[in-house]
C-alpha cells in the first residue's frame, strides 16, 4: 500500500492551461490527410478541416496549438499560405529530401487559425528568423493582428476572408536555432533574438514571445542565450525547451526492460526542466519569463502507423518518391505511449510555477500522436486519453502531494512506482495516479490534508489488458477511458500499466 497525501494549504502555482498544449507541423500527414482533407473530401469537414479530429479536440479543450513548425517553419514563407489556394505556388518542404513530399500551401495562416478557432485553441506561431528577415516578421504580425481596416496588410487580410484580426498572441522567435533554425552558437542567437525581438515587440504590443530553448540534456545552450539578452529588456516572455525521450525498443513490441527504460527517458525531463528554469532564475526573468516546452513526447523508430497501408487503399503518399510507403515519422501509440503521458503531465503540474505553456510532439499521424488518420478514417491512441483524464487539471491550482512512491529498480536504474499530481478547481480535487510498474497493481491510500471531501469520487481509469495494447482502424476503441462513481474512503487501487484521474468535490475548499 502506497500512503500518499495531498496537501491543501501547500498550493504550487495555477497550473497554465496552455501545458496541455499541442504541435502541428507541415511535415508527413500531420495536416494532409491528417488535419486538413480539403473542402470538396467526402470526408466530413468543416471549410477543408478534418471534423472529428476537430471534435474529439474541443472535447479534451485544446488550450494551444503550435505551428507551421517545427522544422519545417525555417524555409517558412507565410506569403506563400495566403490568398486563392489555387494561386498559391508548391514549395520544396523542408522534409522533402526525406520523404520526397513537397509543400501545397493549402493550409496556410487563415487555415491554420481557423482550426484553433474551431478546435477552441489559441494559435502559436513559430516564426522563421533563419530565412526571413525581421521585417517580414513584422509584416506577419500585422497581417495577423493589426484592427480591421488599418493598415494595407490588414486589408489583404480582409479581401483574403477575414476583416477581423486573428489576435495571435503567442510567437516563436525562430526554432530550435542550435539546428535546423540556423546552427548558431547560443550567443549568436541571442543577438538574433534581440534584433528580432524588438521589431516585434515594436509591431504590437499584445504579444509574447518565446526564445528558441535547449535541446534535452543541453545543460549550457540557455546560459549562452540568457546571459547575452539583457534582463532588464524584458523582451523574452518564454524560454522554450525540446525534451523527446527516445524510444527503447519497438513500439510494438517492447520487453519488460524497455518499457522502464522507456519510463526512465521519459522523467528524465524533469532534471531539463530544473536546469533551465535555474538558468531563468539565476538571471533573474523568473518574474515575467517562464518555460515553454514546445516539443516533447516519445520517438519511436516510423513504420508502425496505419499509414503504411496507405497504397493498399488507393491513397500515394508522395507520388514523386516510390520509396516512400508512410507518412513520415508516424509510429503507433500503446499503453506504453499513454503512460509516458501520464507520468510528463503529472511532472508539468508539479512543476506548474515554472512552467508557462507545452505541446506534445505532435497531434496526427506522427511522434506521439493523439490521433491517427486516413482517407475517413480516425483513431484516438491512448495518449488522446490521457489528455481527455488529466483535462481537469487545468487552470487548478496545483497541490504539494507527499508520502511514499516506491521504487522499482533495474540494473542501470530506477523509476518510480507510481506518479502522480493533484490540483483544486472550483471546489473540485483532482488526483491523477499513473501505475509505472508493468506487473503489479498498485494500492494507494490517499489522505488529504486541510481538505475535507464528499463521500463520492468520480473515477476516470485507463487500463487495458496488454502494455503492448492500443488502438487500430480496425479495433478503434481497444483502449478507452472508462468512468465510474465510487464511493470515496482514501483508497484506490491502480492496475499495472494504467492510469487514473480521481476526482472529488470538497466540502469546504479553502482554494
Ligand atoms: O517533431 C519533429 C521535429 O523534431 C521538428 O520539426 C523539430 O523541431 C524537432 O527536431
Amino acid at each position: 500500500m502506497f500512503r500518499l497525501t495531498v496537501h491543501g494549504d501547500d498550493r504550487i502555482a495555477r497550473i497554465e492551461p496552455g501545458i496541455y498544449g499541442h504541435f502541428t507541423e507541415h511535415i508527413g500527414g500531420v495536416f494532409y490527410d491528417g488535419i486538413w482533407v480539403g473542402e470538396d473530401s467526402p470526408v466530413p469537414n468543416i471549410r477543408g478541416l478534418r471534423l472529428g479530429l476537430i471534435e474529439k479536440l474541443k472535447a479534451i479543450g485544446a488550450p494551444v496549438i503550435r505551428w507551421p513548425g517545427g522544422c519545417f517553419a525555417e524555409t517558412y514563407d507565410w506569403r506563400d499560405g495566403i490568398g486563392p489556394r489555387e494561386d498559391r505556388p508548391t514549395r520544396i518542404n523542408w522534409w522533402q529530401s526525406y520523404d520526397g513530399r513537397y509543400e501545397p500551401n493549402s493550409v496556410g495562416t487563415h487555415e491554420f487559425v481557423d482550426f484553433c478557432r474551431l478546435a477552441g485553441a489559441e494559435p502559436y506561431i513559430a516564426a522563421n528568423i533563419t530565412s526571413l528577415t525581421p521585417l517580414a516578421i513584422r509584416d506577419w504580425i500585422d497581417y495577423c493582428n493589426s484592427p480591421a481596416g488599418s493598415t494595407t496588410l490588414a486589408r489583404e487580410r480582409e479581401r483574403n476572408g477575414s476583416a477581423e484580426p486573428f489576435n495571435v498572441r503567442y510567437w516563436g522567435v525562430g526554432n530550435e536555432t542550435w539546428g535546423g533554425g540556423g546552427n548558431m552558437t547560443g550567443e549568436t542567437y541571442a543577438h538574433e533574438f534581440r534584433r528580432y525581438a524588438v521589431i516585434m515587440k515594436n509591431a504590437c504590443r499584445d504579444i509574447e514571445l518565446i526564445c528558441s530553448g535547449a535541446n534535452h540534456s543541453d545543460w549550457h545552450w540557455a546560459n549562452d542565450v540568457l546571459r547575452v539578452l539583457e534582463p532588464s529588456l524584458k523582451k523574452m516572455d518564454g524560454l522554450s525547451l525540446h525534451f523527446y525521450c527516445g524510444s527503447a525498443g519497438n513500439p510494438l513490441s517492447f520487453t519488460e526492460e524497455e518499457w522502464y527504460r522507456q519510463l526512465r527517458q521519459a522523467l528524465d525531463i524533469s532534471r531539463a526542466i530544473d536546469r533551465n528554469w535555474g538558468f531563468v532564475v539565476g538571471y533573474g526573468m523568473e518574474k515575467y519569463a517562464r518555460l515553454v516546452i514546445d516539443e516533447w513526447g516519445c520517438w519511436h523508430p516510423a513504420g508502425s502507423g496505419p499509414s503504411v497501408h496507405m497504397k493498399e487503399y488507393g491513397i500515394d503518399p508522395a507520388p514523386n518518391n516510390p520509396d516512400c510507403v508512410g507518412n513520415l515519422f508516424e509510429q503507433q501509440s500503446t499503453m506504453r505511449d499513454g503512460i509516458v503521458a501520464a507520468a510528463t503531465l503529472n511532472l508539468f503540474n508539479n512543476n506548474a510555477e515554472k512552467i508557462r505553456m507545452a505541446a506534445v510532439a505532435q497531434l496526427v499521424n506522427n511522434l506521439h500522436s493523439l490521433f491517427l488518420a486516413g482517407g475517413d478514417r480516425l483513431i484516438t491512441t491512448p495518449t488522446y486519453h490521457v489528455f481527455d483524464m488529466m483535462k481537469y487539471h487545468m487552470g487548478g491550482e496545483a497541490l504539494r502531494v507527499s508520502g511514499d512512491t516506491g521504487e522499482i529498480r533495474r540494473e542501470k536504474y530506477s523509476v518510480p512506482n507510481l506518479s502522480v499530481s493533484a490540483s483544486v478547481r472550483e471546489g473540485v480535487l483532482s488526483v491523477t495516479l499513473a501505475n509505472l510498474s508493468v506487473t503489479e497493481a498498485a494500492g494507494v491510500s490517499l489522505e488529504l490534508s486541510g481538505l475535507i471531501p464528499e463521500r463520492e469520487a468520480e473515477i476516470f481509469m485507463l487500463t487495458a489488458g496488454d502494455p503492448h495494447a492500443c488502438n487500430t482502424y480496425d479495433e478503434p476503441e481497444k483502449v478507452c477511458l472508462s468512468r465510474s462513481t465510487v464511493s470515496f474512503d482514501g483508497s484506490l487501487t491502480v492496475p499495472a500499466f494504467s492510469a487514473l484521474t480521481a476526482r472529488i468535490r470538497l466540502r469546504t475548499p479553502k482554494i
